[in-house]
């Protein structure tokens, strides 16, 4: 029997009709923007990489990205970090989001991984990215907890050691926001690749991937390609362009690759594009891709 919203909550979830929530006044009334068609890609652009700021990705046409994929900087002290304001460093958030709304096609969808920095005070940055996601007439459609480890490692930055003086939590976790352009649906409909098991998990808000090494890498905070792959999995399709705007050492490039998507990436470090076309170039493309 299909199940609907119920003042004392519907337990299974079956055909589930949702439309009272709907109607309830949760969000803040707001205009959508107009939306454009899904423009194809030109292929001069697919699989580049740009050595330049991503406040403007002037190679892109509008409306042509089906998923941008990234992780920003966090203007933390890292080798590639400028030392910006808080104001500035909103400022460039802010600028790279806006190009990014513009090249995003309609229906196409943004996946921004960060972490929350610091205890005194604590600085939500994924409440941040939520904030001008939603600002900039992107759709929210939920938050992944990536959790990186089942334990603390050798990581002793609890506080007062057993006493209510002043402990810290130890952060095993990042966050994953995810949010659409314009519509929900993909509005260019294509061939999915996403196996039943891999759905079943990519599905779920938590995410267990252990992250990737940095030394081994040879970049101060990549993440491990296996979270831009599941991304890329659950929300493109074969042969669809993926955009990584802060691609760094281009883990979301070899994932597009290791997938059968295009990429295209942008990093103001070319030592960064460097080693993302070494290991582009190792990447193994898919039979039949
Ligand atoms: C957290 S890292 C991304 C790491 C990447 N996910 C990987 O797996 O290697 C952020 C990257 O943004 C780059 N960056 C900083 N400011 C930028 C800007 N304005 N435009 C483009 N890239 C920028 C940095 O050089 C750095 O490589």
């Amino acid at each position: 029997m299909a199940t609907e919203t119920a003042s004392f909550g519907a337990g299974k979830r079956e055909s589930h009709d949702s439309s009272a929530f709907y109607r309830r006044r949760l969000h803040p009334a707001a205009e959508p923007p107009p939306l454009g068609e899904p423009v194809v890609p030109p292929d001069a652009i697919l699989n580049t990489l740009h050595c330049q700021s991503s406040e403007r990705m002037e190679q892109i046409p509008d409306d042509c990205v089906a998923l941008m994929v990234t992780s920003p900087p966090y203007n933390v002290g890292k080798e590639y970090d400028e030392d910006l304001t808080h104001e500035e460093y909103l400022a460039l958030l802010d600028g790279v989001l806006r190009e990014t709304y513009r090249v995003l096609e309609p229906g196409g969808r943004v996946a921004v991984n960060v972490a929350n920095l610091g205890r005194k005070p604590y600085l939500a940055v994924n409440h941040v990215v939520a904030g001008l996601l939603r600002d900039l007439g992107f759709l929210l459609r939920g938050e992944i907890i990536w959790q990186k480890a089942q334990g603390a490692g050798g990581s002793c930055a609890w506080g007062s050691w057993q006493s209510a003086k002043n402990p810290t939590l130890r952060d095993l976790h990042e966050y994953v926001l995810v949010a659409s352009k314009g519509s929900f649906r993909r509005l260019r409909i294509g061939e999915d690749s996403i196996d039943r098991d891999e759905f079943l998990a990519a599905t779920l808000s938590v995410w267990n991937i252990p992250p990737a090494s940095a030394r081994r890498i040879g970049h101060p905070a990549p993440f491990p390609v296996d979270l831009p792959k599941r991304l890329i999995e659950l929300y493109t399709f074969r042969g669809d362009l993926v955009l990584d705007p802060f691609i760094g050492s281009g883990s979301t490039a070899v994932a597009a690759v290791e997938t059968g998507r295009h990429y295209i990436g942008y990093d103001t470090v070319a030592d960064y594009l460097d080693i993302a076309r070494q290991r582009v170039a190792r990447a193994v493309v898919p039979a039949g891709a």
